[in-house]
């Protein structure tokens, strides 16, 4: 791989930017201008953490862009498509033959094409959505959660805490249920399961009590349900002892999973709360109760954005507002832990993972099935984006696996796995020092500020506006490296040894 072009977009300032600045239009001015190339195409796989796919999608004869472009004037924010589309085609590495990549997986034994399904929510809510989701190339969906209880939606019902850009850092819903009957869910599963057989469809389910458990288990299993997904994680229910209420409560976990072991022969997941301390307690009771997955995250209570004229967090409804699930990239390193937890804990070996929470690029996804999910769900990425995204988690998921050389999915599920201990067993008998590196570094004094404020204060910021480090002060925190935005910073090659307590 040529190191120094692939950084020209992966790191430099300028490009990054007009790459972010892109909104990824529906139907983009931009993609229609071009026979053979399609900037929006393109650009979307970098803003994907994608650029080696971007770089795929360039062919030899589409070298000649750079003579004819009007691209710029035709983008509503005016992104300079040109740079950013000669810089690729400037890069001539580019990774060949990754159609044949085997990226089919499993869920509790239930074949998957790819890794990638719509997770249990509004993305998935009607047969026709589903059918455009399937035709885009997810491998499966999990309803919206079907149950019997009338379900009476606010308006509105989302908020977001956003990026400089307007971009999804995190996203809050107070959404219920399906608002479907049960008769009309268990049509939509039908006809999904007739138009596309090889795809797998999930039911999500929820009960009030044993009775409705029960009736909804038989009725999700006639319809031809592949899997069951159990909601015992829903933040916003009205009704006590459903949804999360089940969830923190690993005695009516076991009981609810046991009452659907009962009725059906089809694998069932249980999808876990993380308002919890311990995911794993709920999770081997599910287990105990007859799960054969654990299907995580669900949503996070949260207040996110409270307006300071009205004094009302959003979303407002009438002049109030109420605690909600917080989702999307955001909340990946909380999934991600409670995945780490259940994976590691030997009373839960055997157990099927799917995994969720703030996936949005195929590096995303490859770190949950590093921690040893078969296979991911999404919602929060498809709503702000749609399921077109399927398009660089794919394309991703296969460059990854054709540069690791891993000839299927099960290789690398789970290998991540073990690198996950306790604090206390870290080394610390060694540092790790930082290096600049001055042809990248632009002089911004970032590192400074950032060590002399927040860490150890061993940043010299020269008159000629370059950074030096005093090793006798620098304790390979490395904080200068985290807020460098130039990726300018990178660490010395050995771990020097130190001498503790002097
Ligand atoms: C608007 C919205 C509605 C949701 N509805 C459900 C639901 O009906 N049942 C369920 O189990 N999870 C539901 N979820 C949770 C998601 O399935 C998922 O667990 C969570 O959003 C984390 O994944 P994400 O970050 O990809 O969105 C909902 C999430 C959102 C954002």
């Amino acid at each position: 791989m040529n190191e120094n072009k692939n950084q020209v977009i992966d790191e430099n300032l300028y490009n990054k930017l007009e790459v972010h600045k892109c909104i990824c239009c529906y139907d983009a001015p931009c993609s229609k201008l071009y026979k053979n190339i399609n900037p929006e195409r393109i650009i979307r796989a970098i803003k994907f953490d994608n650029i080696k796919g971007a770089r795929s999608l360039i062919r030899n004869e589409e070298k000649c862009f750079e003579k004819d472009s009007t691209c710029n004037q035709k983008c509503p924010l005016n992104v300079n498509i040109d740079k950013i589309i000669k810089d690729l085609i400037n890069e001539t590495d580019k990774i060949e033959n990754i159609e044949d990549i085997d990226v089919s997986t499993e869920i509790c034994g239930v074949k998957l094409e790819n890794p990638f399904m719509l997770s249990s929510s509004i993305v998935g809510s009607t047969y026709e959505m589903c059918k455009r989701a399937l035709e885009f190339g997810w491998a499966g969906v999990v309803t919206k959660t079907i149950c019997m209880m009338p379900i009476y939606e606010s308006s509105p019902r989302f908020s977001a805490v956003k990026d400089w850009d307007g971009t999804f850092l995190g996203f809050k819903n107070i959404e219920q249920l399906s608002e479907h009957s049960v008769e009309e869910n268990m049509n939509m599963i039908k006809m999904l399961k007739e138009e596309f057989p090889t795809k797998v469809i999930i039911a999500s389910i929820m009960g009030r009590d044993e009775k409705e458990w029960e009736y909804l288990t038989k009725e999700v299993t006639k319809a031809g349900a592949d899997l069951i997904e159990l909601n015992f994680s829903c933040p916003n229910m009205k009704h006590k002892g459903t949804g999360s209420d089940v969830g923190q409560n690993p005695d009516l976990v076991e009981h609810y999973t046991r009452i659907v072991r009962e009725n059906t022969n089809i694998p069932i997941l249980a999808k876990m709360t993380p308002n919890i301390t311990d995911m794993r307690e709920p999770a081997i009771a599910a287990k105990k109760g007859g799960a054969n997955g654990i299907a995580a995250i669900n949503t996070i209570k949260s207040i996110t954005n409270i307006d300071t004229d009205s004094f009302v967090p959003e979303p407002q409804v009438n002049g109030k507002s109420a605690l909600g699930g917080y989702s999307g990239q955001a909340v990946k390193p909380i999934a991600l832990r409670f995945i780490a937890e259940m994976v590691n804990c030997n009373e839960l070996d055997g157990i099927c993972y799917s995994g969720m929470g703030g996936i949005y690029t195929w590096k995303d996804a490859v770190e949950f099935m590093l921690l040893g999910c078969t296979n991911v769900q999404v919602t929060t990425a498809i709503m702000e984006y749609g399921y077109r995204i399927i398009e660089d988690l794919l394309l991703g998921l296969k460059i990854f696996m054709r540069e690791k050389n891993f000839k299927k999915v099960s290789d690398f599920v789970g290998k991540s796995k073990a690198n996950v201990i306790n604090n206390d067993e870290l080394e610390k008998d060694t540092v790790e020092f930082p290096k600049f590196n001055y042809e990248k570094c632009i002089g911004c004094g970032r590192c400074f500020i950032s060590c002399r404020d927040g860490g150890h204060n061993a940043i010299k910021f020269n008159e000629d506006r370059k950074p030096t480090i005093d090793g006798s002060k620098c304790v390979g925190c490395q904080l200068c490296r985290l807020v460098c935005p130039q990726s300018a910073i990178g660490i010395l090659p050995n771990r020097i040894k130190i001498n503790k307590g002097q």
